[in-house]
């Protein structure tokens, strides 16, 4: 982890644990339609799972204060993607010297052993990591409130000799047809870059090692693709349904047949959340290509997938904060999940969107007007902290729409705002966010990142923008391409959205509001 760790006071009793959750409630820029957690620190999202309707989310979680510091298992559950009930901690760490996990339970997946729930996670103990197992108390419980961890864990107690692995860590589980299981986990390597290595078992709990599914030095990188870092965190690896017809005939290449998704880190910093596509067979991925998985950086990262239950591959990605240690110990939360969002293959490509079913969050609904952008112009009255826009924009050969997200309502003199500008060039289209001027608070991180999209950008193929904003969260979406920000403005709710541009036209547009699902009165430790 990149983040320096002060030790947290102690939580020595409810009274002040619920001040930690009253201090995050009252902060205006805690989103309110995105899980965060009670209050505390978050990162990633861990064992979900989808299973009599009930989606499981668990998380890496410090209940004790927004640090990264003895991490357990946080545990929230929901029947449509979009109201979350918190469940008791699903994992803590073992009393010191009690137990491989007793710095931290760090992250993993769920899976099913003959139909009883079981979590495969990384044991933290003096900064090294192993695999430990976990396993429902009570398979008929559909909230799966109570995990029994395996007397036997570590079930697997270091990284193997060779390669000379320097980091090892994280879990992708599953069953093979013949009743086998396979576990991947994340690894470093001296000098050979990130790589996935292959265990397998007969019964979860004695496992053999196979050697890399892929390690960096495998792939050939072109000069335009991403830095693949030194180590591989949170792999994910899956196959994805071939893509519509018309999809396919869009890609330059055949179809998607694996996806392994991994975060990219180096050196304690993570950098980004990257995906190889390409084909898994025999215990080796042979990539074809590398694609990012979101054009925000580090702020989607250490996502996970899931099939729910109608056979979609679900993900959520975890959102760290841009705000400085500072800001966070104010704020007293640490964290925020993305929307849920809906992974497919578009051809020779992963895309990724949010799930529909975030629609029905709408309220209040305002169009924007058609027709030439030029000039500042706002385009809705609306003013609120959750937005979801919709822009159908089309552009002469060096057109421009600035899609400002005014934090200051229009009030002069305020001045932040949030610039995400849409640019057709000879290269193409990009869209850029600009988070720069979004807050006056000192020591926010914010650099403007640019994501590319293979549209025309003219009015038979034009640029369809997707803008989701929750207090201090921004997710823009394109092409189904995905870019994650953070955004701290002084007063969230003020924001209101104003077009400016040249040789440019709106086709088509939207603002809705969104419903708050922030449940009131919760606990750290419910
Ligand atoms: C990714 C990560 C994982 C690790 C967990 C610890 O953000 O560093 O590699 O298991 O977080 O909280």
């Amino acid at each position: 982890m990149s983040t320096v760790c002060p030790e947290p006071a102690p939580a020595d009793d409810g009274r002040t644990e619920d001040a930690l959750v009253m201090r995050a409630e009252a902060d205006p820029l805690l989103p309110r339609f995105h899980f965060t957690p009670p209050a505390g620190w978050m990162n990633d999202p861990n064992g979900l799972l989808q299973r009599g309707g009930l989606h499981h989310l668990f998380y890496q979680y410090n209940p004790e204060g927004p640090t990264h510091h003895r991490i357990h298992w946080g545990h929230a559950v929901s029947r449509d993607l979009l109201n979350w009930s918190d469940l008791p901690i699903a994992l803590a760490p073992a009393r010191s010297g009690e137990g491989p996990d007793d710095d931290g339970c760090w992250s993993g997946v769920a899976v099913l052993d003959d139909g009883r729930p079981a979590l495969v996670y990384s044991a933290n103990h003096e900064g090294r990591q192993t695999a430990a197992l976990a396993v429902a108390a009570d398979a008929a419980d559909p909230l799966l409130v109570d995990w029994e961890k395996d007397p036997r864990n570590p079930v697997i107690a270091g990284p193997p000799d060779e390669l000379a692995v320097t980091d090892f860590r994280d879990h992708c589980v599953w069953h093979e047809p013949d009743g086998s299981w396979t576990q991947l986990m994340g690894a470093g390597t001296r000098d050979r870059g990130g790589a996935v290595l292959r265990y397998t078992s007969s019964d979860l709990r004695h496992w053999t090692y196979r050697g890399p599914i892929l390690v960096g030095s495998d792939w050939r990188a072109a000069p335009e693709d991403p830095w693949t870092a030194t180590m591989w965190e949170c792999p994910d690896l899956f196959a994805l349904p071939a893509p519509a017809p018309d999809a396919r005939a869009a890609g330059a290449g055949g179809s998607v047949r694996h996806v392994l998704i991994f975060s990219a880190w180096h050196q304690g910093h993570p950098q980004e959340t990257l995906a190889f596509v390409g084909d898994y067979s025999e215990g080796r991925f042979h990539p074809a290509r590398l694609q990012r998985v979101d054009w925000g950086g580090r702020f989607c990262y250490a996502p996970q997938s899931y099939l729910d239950e109608a056979g979609r591959r679900i993900q959520f990605g975890w959102m760290p904060e841009a705000r400085d240690e500072r800001g966070v110990a104010r704020a007293g939360w640490c964290g925020v999940m993305t929307v849920p969002r809906l992974l497919s293959d578009d051809g020779d490509a992963l895309a990724v969107e949010p799930v529909p079913e975030l629609a029905r969050l709408r309220e209040q609904h305002e169009a924007i007007p058609q027709g030439a952008v030029d000039g500042a112009r706002p385009a809705s009255s609306i003013c609120a902290g959750g937005l979801d826009i919709e822009l159908e924009l089309s552009l002469d050969a060096s057109g421009y729409v600035e899609v400002v997200l005014d934090h200051a309502g229009g009030v002069p003199g305020r001045g932040e705002r949030t610039v995400i500008r849409v640019d057709r060039g000879p290269e193409g289209c990009a869209i850029r966010v600009d988070p720069s001027h979004a807050s006056h608070e000192p020591g926010v991180e914010a650099r403007p990142v640019t994501m590319p999209v293979r549209t025309r950008g003219d009015a038979d193929d034009p640029v369809r923008l997707r803008v989701i904003l929750d207090r201090s969260t921004l997710e823009v979406f394109s092409d189904r391409r995905a870019l994650s920000a953070r955004v701290y403005p002084t007063d969230p709710e003020s924001t209101r959205v104003v077009l400016t541009g040249d040789r440019a036209r709106v086709g088509a547009g939207s603002v809705w509001t969104m419903r708050s699902t922030r449940r009131a009165g919760r606990h750290l430790r419910p």
